[in-house]
């Protein structure tokens, strides 16, 4: 924790550091506002006389000292992804700070979201979401990554309604609205997470239970029947899941990603449930930060790889586990090949394809590629090959153990890893040269070959379906999403109508339950301008607000005149429905700012 010198915060942990908070917050739907009062309890490591948190579109009110005394506070100058330091004086006596505050309804890290944008339609709904650094804009924290600590809140909610947190969670709603919570792990900042909506609870297992909205309830329960297995496995490989619960939160599909960690309590995106576990993934993939990235974090965004190059890894063996090699060699090929992607975008020698990355100065948001994620992986996995996966799998336990409830840079687990394994090091190196790997942008060409059995399958039909053969007669039944998406995606790039229309007529992508599968045909549609696709295109541009279909969706689009058009006015319509987090990359993209 101390010693890690965080471009993101403003906050000074090596001198002051936040060890508890208690929270007390009233959810205000008309005013899109909450309001709140927290306490932290702070050691005083240099006998510091001010304690500075990080706030952004935040009202401070007034803050006391221990039994209730008013104290100073100063507001520093702005910045636009940072927000502002708050810097408040103590003593080095002082043991906890109470601090009263107001959110404001733009606020960064949380949606509000209409009856009309949820499932159930009765009920107004809100999530927040605060990784990389948007905690700060709806609790004054030390928000960076190097500093833990519990917390306890509690949270007034109209009635009708349930709240939960990354946290112990209640499984009813109750009359009064009034809800309380407790972590007794020590979290980073990017992991506290509020929900409030019309939620029921459905048991999966022992430890593992799924929330939705009624309507969703059902089938969300059926996709994820299998997590209470998955953290079997993931104990079996890693060592003892110490979180206590893990239950999954399916949110309304504005939800800007896949899934998001947050302790005890994986938040989801509704588009994963498929309704044949097809892309289950996503939960093994959150289910796998229980280890990298909550327990083992990494100090300051620069190192995110450690959090998403160990999780993707993670993830891939638990796969493997529950449904084989071939299997989890398909999902690490279409990681390969948006690897391969990502490189090809950003040019094999620039800085942010390197595992470290300098993001000082800029929205750790820029660094939050597919690189940490793949590149990270590969990476990973040559070291397993380097080393072999028995001695692998004892390195990762020992890791897991020795920096449990701990932040590390990367610089630290390179000499970790030296010195574990200082006799083979030299063997190793030659092998997988770490410093490479690790400082230089591209993909080394130490990377291990990747080749999924089924996909060269694939790879035959495609050819059949290029040299004529009637689509009705190609082989391709037990075909799994897998599959079809290699299928999809190395179809030709360039597609006249007509084949476009064969295409969908024969296999019906337009009309997949699938949202991967459906992302990937619309790419082909955004990119050859097939018309017939507009109305499916229209109608899941302006309901789903995952970030990783709909930006490249309208970057396809962008690239003519005309589709460029299109796009702005997809999005001027579909902008009301996005989290801040997908709509500011799309500001972005298309040159709008607030619709
Ligand atoms: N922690 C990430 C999501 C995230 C990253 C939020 C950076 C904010 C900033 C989460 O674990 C994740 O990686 N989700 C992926 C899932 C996938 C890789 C299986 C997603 O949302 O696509
Ligand atoms: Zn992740």
């Amino acid at each position: 924790m101390p010693g890690h010198k965080d471009p993101h915060s403003y906050s000074n942990p090596h001198e002051v550091v936040i060890r508890d908070s208690t929270l007390e917050m009233e959810v205000n739907f008309f005013t899109r506002t909450i309001e709140g009062k927290v306490t932290h309890t702070i050691e005083n490591l240099s006998g510091a006389n001010r304690l500075v948190l990080d706030i952004r579109d935040l009202t401070i009110y007034r803050i006391t000292l221990d039994d209730g005394e008013e104290t100073a506070f100063a507001i520093g100058p702005h910045n636009k992804y940072l927000g502002n330091p708050l810097a408040i004086e103590i003593t080095g006596q002082t043991r906890s700070v109470t601090i009263f505050f107001l959110s404001n309804p733009r606020s960064s890290a949380i949606q509000w979201l209409e009856p009309t944008q949820t499932a159930g339609k009765r009920h107004p709904f809100l999530f927040t979401q605060s990784q990389a650094i948007l905690a700060r804009t709806w609790i004054p924290c030390q928000d960076t990554p190097s500093v833990r600590f519990t917390f306890s809140a509690k949270v007034k909610v109209p009635p009708g309604l349930l709240a939960l947190m990354s946290a112990d969670n209640p499984t009813e709603k109750n009359k009064n609205g009034e809800y309380e919570f407790k972590m007794n792990q020590p979290i980073p900042s990017y992991l506290l997470a509020l929900a409030v909506g019309d939620l029921e609870y459905q048991s999966l297992g022992e430890k593992t239970g799924v929330y939705a909205e009624s309507p969703m309830l059902k089938k969300a329960s059926s996709e994820f029947a299998e997590v209470q297995e998955m953290m079997r496995v993931a104990e079996s490989i890693y060592g003892k899941y110490l979180w206590g619960r893990f239950d999954v939160l399916v949110l309304p599909p504005s939800f800007p990603f896949g899934g998001m960690e947050n302790p005890r309590l994986t938040f989801a995106t509704p588009t994963i449930i498929a309704g044949d576990q097809s892309l289950v993934h996503v939960v093994a993939h959150e289910l796998a930060h229980s280890w990298s990235g909550n327990l083992v974090t990494n100090a300051t965004w620069n190192d995110f790889w450690l959090n998403e190059g160990f999780t993707v890894y993670f993830e891939r063996r638990i796969m493997e586990a529950l449904n084989g090699k071939l299997y989890a060699e398909m999902l690490a090929e279409l990681g390969y090949q948006d690897l391969k992607a990502t490189l090809k975008e950003f040019g094999n020698t620039h800085e942010d394809t390197a595992l470290k990355i300098n993001l000082k100065g800029r929205n750790p948001d820029d660094g939050m590629t597919l690189i940490p994620y793949e590149k990270g992986y590969f990476f990973l996995l040559a070291l397993e090959q380097a080393v072999g996966r028995k001695d692998w799998d004892q390195f990762l336990n020992d890791y897991f153990g020795e920096y449990a409830f701990r932040s590390l840079d990367t610089e630290e687990f390179l000499r970790y890893f030296e010195s574990y394994f200082s006799e083979d090091l030299p063997l190793i190196k030659h092998r997988v040269p770490l410093n490479q790997w690790i400082y230089d942008p591209g993909l080394p060409k130490s990377a291990p070959p990747i080749n999924s059995k089924r996909f060269r399958q694939v790879e035959k039909v495609i050819k059949q379906w290029k040299n004529g053969l009637d689509p009705q007669h190609l082989n391709i039944s037990e075909w799994s999403t897998h599959e079809w998406l290699h299928f999809i995606r190395n179809l030709p790039s360039s597609l006249t109508p007509q084949e476009m229309t064969n295409l969908d007529e024969a296999f019906h992508f337009s009309k997949s339950k699938n949202s991967e599968i459906l992302f990937a045909w619309l790419l082909h549609a955004a990119n050859n301008q097939y018309q017939p696709a507009e109305p499916i295109m229209d109608k899941f541009l302006t309901s789903v607000g995952r970030r990783k279909y709909v930006l490249p969706i309208y970057k396809a689009l962008s690239q003519t005149n005309e589709g460029f058009q299109k796009a702005k006015s997809i999005y001027r319509r579909a902008r009301p429905n996005y989290h801040s987090i997908t709509a500011s990359s799309l500001d972005r993209l298309l040159g709008l700012n607030g619709g």
